[in-house]
């Protein structure tokens, strides 16, 4: 079990084909604004950091006489620099940032018309701003409801949030515990989840792709391990990968899939777990309808594969301690084995 938890981390780095997590790797119109307040601030901070080095440098260079021909500290003279040094330049640098920084919270407002408004009437231009997408924040992963006004139409999945590139997304964004907070720095900033107050958030992608983020708000042991995953399709990409995920889960096929659903069912998986079109229902963890078309398992945390999965139902608590993800041990090697050819073929 060490190996895979030392492998894991490279492992991610070898098969993240997903682009840079940075601030500065801008992929739609809110994080290119975001970017040019940070290249203000970098830049500031530079100046200023080469500033100070420059005069304690300049202080050594000009250092004269032993300790003991100094004048004593209290003999008066360089308030100016206190004054103009410590006080006058990083008031203004400090307020040009703060008034730059709430321009631009400004520019982008949290709040919005919740999803269940359905046949109330709507205030003017509301009709834009109700969400697509609400995202509910776990400890320590994502729901992912596809709101719609038709209920068919209407979907659950986790942690991979596909949208389509070149528009305006609305997100509604809710915790289910405690605070979280909802960051792909390609796209934007950051909007906290909390508990009972909805948030909205407005992200566009202006090129498809594959956008890497995480949970930006310290929510318990695994918050590290609460990846998102944000994956930007073209328009007409987007509305089949819908279709798609709109159907209720594929009948397995193959003999070990079918033994596999039998495990599922019967066992404990259900009992937590929901699998639209068989009788498992449950809400506690992740909706697994299509789970075999995701890129990775457990908040993002590790690589959607044979192995992982099975070290997953084995031995969740050693990969992601503290999650509620039980270690089950009570299965056979070959009940394993099918219950993992099961979910492996949920596209
Ligand atoms: Cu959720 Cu940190």
């Amino acid at each position: 079990m060490r190996r895979v938890l030392t492998a894991s981390p490279l492992l991610l780095l070898l098969t993240g084909c997903a682009s840079v997590q940075s601030t500065f790797n801008t992929h739609g119109p809110a994080s290119e604004r975001i970017a040019d307040l940070s290249w203000f601030m970098t830049i500031v901070f530079l100046v200023v950091t080469f500033i100070m080095w420059g005069l304690i440098a300049w202080g050594f260079a000009k250092r004269r006489g032993t300790l003991a021909e100094h004048a004593p500290i209290n003999e008066g003279g360089g308030q100016a620099w206190i004054a103009i040094g410590g006080l006058a330049i990083p008031l203004l640098v400090l307020t040009v940032i703060f008034v730059l920084g709430l321009r631009l919270l400004a520019a982008f407002p949290i709040h919005g018309v919740k999803g269940g408004m359905e046949g109330m009437t709507m205030p003017a231009g509301a009709q834009e701003l109700k969400p697509e997408i609400l995202i509910v924040g776990h400890q320590w992963w994502w729901e992912v409801h596809y709101l719609s006004d038709t209920p068919s139409e209407g979907f659950t999945t986790a942690n991979e949030i596909h949208i389509p590139a070149h528009r305006l997304i609305n997100i509604e964004l809710q915790s289910g515990d405690v605070m979280h907070s909802f960051w792909v720095p390609s796209l934007h900033g950051k909007v906290d989840l909390i508990p009972g107050l909805p948030n909205f958030i407005r992200i566009e992608a202006s090129d498809s792709g594959i956008y890497k983020g995480q949970c930006a708000e310290y929510c318990g042991a695994q918050h590290a391990h609460m990846l998102l995953l944000v994956v930007a399709q073209e328009p007409d990409e987007y509305r089949a990968w819908l279709q798609q995920q709109r159907q209720p889960a594929a009948e397995p096929m193959s003999q070990n899939a079918m033994a596999g659903q039998g495990v599922f069912l019967n066992g404990p998986c259900s009992l937590c777990h929901q699998i639209r079109g068989t009788v498992a229902g449950g809400n506690v963890g992740p909706d697994l309808t299509h789970i075999g078309g995701r890129q990775y398992i457990a908040g993002n945390s590790f690589p959607n594969n044979d192995a992982y999965l099975e070290s997953w139902v084995t031995h969740a608590q050693s990969l992601k301690p503290e999650a509620q993800m039980p270690d089950l041990a009570q299965f056979s090697g070959e009940q394993l084995r099918d219950l993992v050819a099961y979910l492996r073929q949920l596209r």
